[in-house]
């Protein structure tokens, strides 16, 4: 059988500092030590997928550092799949975070390898992607890529599921492929070119042409939008701890879920559970629930 989960996206190394602030230009603060984790938006998604028992691939690049080698340790001991898992001479990629006390971050993001995934790489993994019920995809490769892969993955009749992080302007025929569309409000500001009510965006940008939209709103949960209307999803109230690839957690849990058939907000109850999951616990990866671990409800 295919995969119940095919991401294509990103492989970082998470270079971790805690802050009690965040320097301002010309400004040098003190933090606590550096904590190196594996990460990347692709590779998060793939590894939650993963323990929470899905059958999950990743097409991706790493390079050939040492980051290259953690990231590919940590992908293969959560059994992601890595028959795809591509080597570029060079960096890996990676991505610099500070977490401040809330557990919010802030994240700066160096492609390296994951800027070479290409077109050809997609054409080269062609059966991955047909053999999948679901493909996940970010915007930390290529555009060209993700669309080349999209449209083979809706081409086979796989549903296609787009996180638009970091928000950039994408064309209209890939998000008419996006069953759904996930974004937090402040992607759904910048895709709109307005911040508004939650309710009025996600029915906004049901209007752009996706089958359907899931806006993600942190502590409050999230809203579904498709044919059938507008449903919100809650959050279970946790204990921040770090928030660092939580949306990962969630858009992974979602994909798995709408693998196995549950319909979308049905999905996106069991993902805000998982995405809260991963609040609790410093990290990305190191934070994500297993299948069968108890949940926040
Ligand atoms: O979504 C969190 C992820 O964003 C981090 O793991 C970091 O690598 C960046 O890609
Ligand atoms: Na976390």
């Amino acid at each position: 059988a295919g995969h119940e989960v095919v991401v294509v996206g990103s492989v970082n190394a998470d270079l971790v500092v805690g802050v009690d602030r965040r320097p301002g230009p010309g400004e040098t603060v003190l933090g606590s030590d550096l904590a190196t984790h594996p990460g990347g938006k692709g590779a998060n998604q793939a590894v939650a997928a993963a323990r929470l028992g899905g059958r999950t691939a990743i097409l991706g690049r790493i390079g050939d550092d040492g980051h290259g080698e953690l990231l590919r340790a940590a992908l293969g001991a959560a059994r992601v799949d890595l028959a795809h898992l591509l080597l570029t001479p060079g960096p890996s990629g990676v991505a610099l975070i500070t977490v401040d006390p809330g557990g919010d971050n802030s994240i700066i993001v160096s492609p390296g390898a994951n800027a070479h995934l290409t077109p050809e790489d997609v054409a080269n993994a062609r059966d991955l992607i047909a053999g999948a019920a679901v493909v996940s995809f970010q915007l930390e490769v290529p555009q060209p890529a993700v669309l080349a892969a999209a449209r083979a993955a809706a081409d086979a009749g796989a549903r296609v599921v787009l996180n638009l992080s970091p928000a950039a302007e994408v064309p209209a025929e890939l998000l008419a492929l996006c069953d759904p569309l996930v974004v937090n409000e402040h992607e759904a500001a910048f895709l709109l070119g307005e911040r508004g009510e939650p309710e009025a965006m996600a029915r906004a940008l049901l209007a752009r042409g996706p089958r359907s939209v899931v806006v993600t709103l942190g502590a409050d949960g999230a809203l579904t939008a498709d044919a059938a209307g507008v449903t919100a999803v809650p959050s279970p109230r946790v204990e921040a701890v770090d928030t660092t690839g939580a949306g990962d957690a969630f858009t992974a849990a979602l994909c798995l879920r709408l693998a196995r058939g549950d319909g979308l907000a049905a999905a996106a109850r069991h993902a805000a559970r998982v995405g809260a999951a991963a609040v609790r616990k410093a990290g990305a990866q190191t934070s994500y629930p297993k299948a069968g671990d108890d949940l926040p409800s």
